[in-house]
C-alpha cells in the first residue's frame, strides 16, 4: 500500500492513566494507520494492555484522547466502538459448537436468526473454517480454536481488530505458524490489526510498525527494519535482537561527519544523521553494531572496509548459524559475531586468533552512554 493511500484510523493524544497513585501510562502519543498491522511491544508491565483496553473502551483515560475514525471516544462504550478484541485461544467457549461461538456476539446484540447465520458463514470462511460450523469447539486443533476467537471478533464487522498476546499460550511450533497465518489474514482482508506482545520476535515478524514501550511511555515508533537498523537508545537496542556495545569518542565534528575512536576498532567516521545537535568532544558514549554486521574472515582473500585483529573465547552453535564470542583489544566485554555455518567450513576453536570485517554504515552510534 503506498504510503499516499494510508490515512490515521486511530490517534491518541497526550494519553495518560493513573492507577490510584500508580501512573500507568505516560502521556501516549501515536496515530495507527487504516490496515496496518500495528504492534506494542515491551517488557511485562510497561503499559501495553491498558493501552489497548483503553481503546477498546474497557479503561477509561485519565486524561487524553481517543478518537476512532477521526470520531472522539470519551463517552462511548465499548460495544459501540469500532473496535474488537481477540483473546487467548482458550477464551472460547468449550460448551458451544463453532458457528455458536463466532455467533455468540451478535446474539447478544439481538440479531435476527438468519443474518446471523449468513455472518457466521462469512467470518467462517475468513478465517479458513468454512466446513466447521457444528463442529464441537474441544475438537479443534490449537491453531483452529485460535482462528475461532478470531472468527468470533471479524463478525462484528470492526474496523480495528485487538489482540492481546494472543497466541502466548501456544506451543512455539505453532505460534510460529500462527504468526504467519494471523499476517497473511489481515493483509488479505485490509482491516488494521492492534497487536499486544513482549517478544519482540513476534512483533519484528508481523507488524508493520512498533511502538516500543517502556514504563508507561512509547521509546521508540517505527517500521521493524527501523527499530533494528536505527534504534533510538541503548535501552530499544537491547530490547530488540542482540546488540553489542562498545566505548566510543567523539574526535570531531565536520558537518554532516563525525570522526569517532572507538578503542576495539579504531578510528572511523560516521554520517551524524538522527542525532542531537549537541555532541560533546571527548565524552565517552556508546557505539551499537550488530552479530551478523561483523564478520569472521575465515577466507584470507575476504576484503573488508575496515578489519581488526581478534581472539575466539567461545561458541555457541545453532545448526545454520554459529555464535562466536569474540575479543578484541581494548573492550573489556567480548563481542558476539554470528556466522551462516557452510558446508565446508568447521566451527572455530577458542583460542584461534581471527581477523574481523566491519563497516562503518553498520554502526549505531547513542546519544546517551
Ligand atoms: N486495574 C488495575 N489496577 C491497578 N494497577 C493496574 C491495573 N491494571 C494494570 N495495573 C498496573 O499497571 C501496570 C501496567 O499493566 P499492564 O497494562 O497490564 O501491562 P502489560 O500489559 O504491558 O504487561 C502494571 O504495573 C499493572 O500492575
Ligand atoms: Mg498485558
Amino acid at each position: 500500500m503506498g504510503e499516499e493511500m494510508q490515512k490515521d484510523i486511530i490517534a491518541l493524544t497526550d494519553l495518560s492513566k493513573f492507577f490510584g497513585s500508580y501512573h500507568a501510562l505516560r502521556g501516549i502519543n501515536a496515530t495507527i494507520r487504516e490496515g496496518e498491522f500495528f504492534s506494542l511491544l515491551g517488557p511485562s508491565g510497561c503499559g501495553k494492555t491498558t493501552l489497548l483496553r483503553m481503546i477498546a473502551g474497557f479503561e477509561t483515560p485519565t486524561s487524553g484522547g481517543i478518537a476512532i475514525d477521526g470520531k472522539p471516544m470519551e463517552g462511548i462504550s465499548a460495544n459501540q466502538r469500532p473496535t474488537n478484541m481477540v483473546f487467548q485461544s482458550y477464551a472460547i467457549f468449550p460448551h458451544l459448537n463453532v458457528a455458536e461461538n463466532v455467533g455468540y456476539g451478535l446474539v447478544t446484540r439481538k440479531v435476527p436468526k438468519a443474518e446471523i447465520a449468513t455472518e457466521v458463514s462469512r467470518a467462517l470462511a475468513m478465517v479458513d473454517l468454512a466446513g466447521y460450523a457444528d463442529r464441537a469447539a474441544h475438537e479443534l486443533s490449537g491453531g483452529q480454536r485460535q482462528r475461532v476467537a478470531l472468527a468470533r471478533a471479524l463478525v462484528m464487522r470492526p474496523k480495528v481488530v485487538l489482540l492481546d498476546e494472543p497466541l502466548s499460550a501456544l506451543d512455539k511450533k505453532l505460534r510460529d505458524q500462527m504468526q504467519v497465518e494471523l499476517r497473511e489474514l489481515q493483509q488479505s482482508l485490509g482491516i488494521t490489526f492492534i497487536l499486544v506482545t513482549h517478544d519482540q520476535e513476534e512483533a519484528l515478524i508481523m507488524s508493520d510498525r512498533i511502538a516500543v514501550m517502556f514504563e508507561g511511555e512509547i521509546a521508540q515508533l517505527a517500521s521493524p527494519e527501523d527499530l533494528y537498523r536505527r534504534p533510538a537508545s541503548k535501552r530499544v537496542a537491547s530490547f530488540i535482537g542482540v546488540m553489542n556495545f562498545l566505548e566510543a569518542r567523539i574526535k570531531a565534528v565536520k558537518g554532516d561527519i563525525i570522526r569517532l575512536n572507538i578503542p576495539a576498532l579504531g578510528d572511523i567516521e560516521i554520517s551524524r544523521s538522527g542525532l542531537a545537535p549537541e555532541l560533546d568532544l571527548d565524552r565517552v558514549r556508546s557505539v551499537g553494531v550488530r552479530p551478523e554486521m561483523l564478520t569472521i574472515a575465515f577466507d584470507d582473500a575476504e576484503t573488508f572496509e575496515q578489519t581488526v585483529e581478534g581472539e575466539i573465547a567461545g561458541t555457541s552453535y545453532y545448526g545454520d548459524m554459529t555464535y562466536y564470542s569474540v575479543q578484541l583489544q581494548g573492550q573489556a566485554d567480548p563481542v558476539t559475531i554470528s556466522m551462516r555455518n557452510t558446508a565446508g567450513r568447521s566451527i572455530a576453536k577458542p583460542g584461534s586468533k581471527v581477523r574481523i570485517g566491519w563497516g562503518a554504515e553498520s554502526l549505531v552510534l547513542f546519544d546517551s552512554d
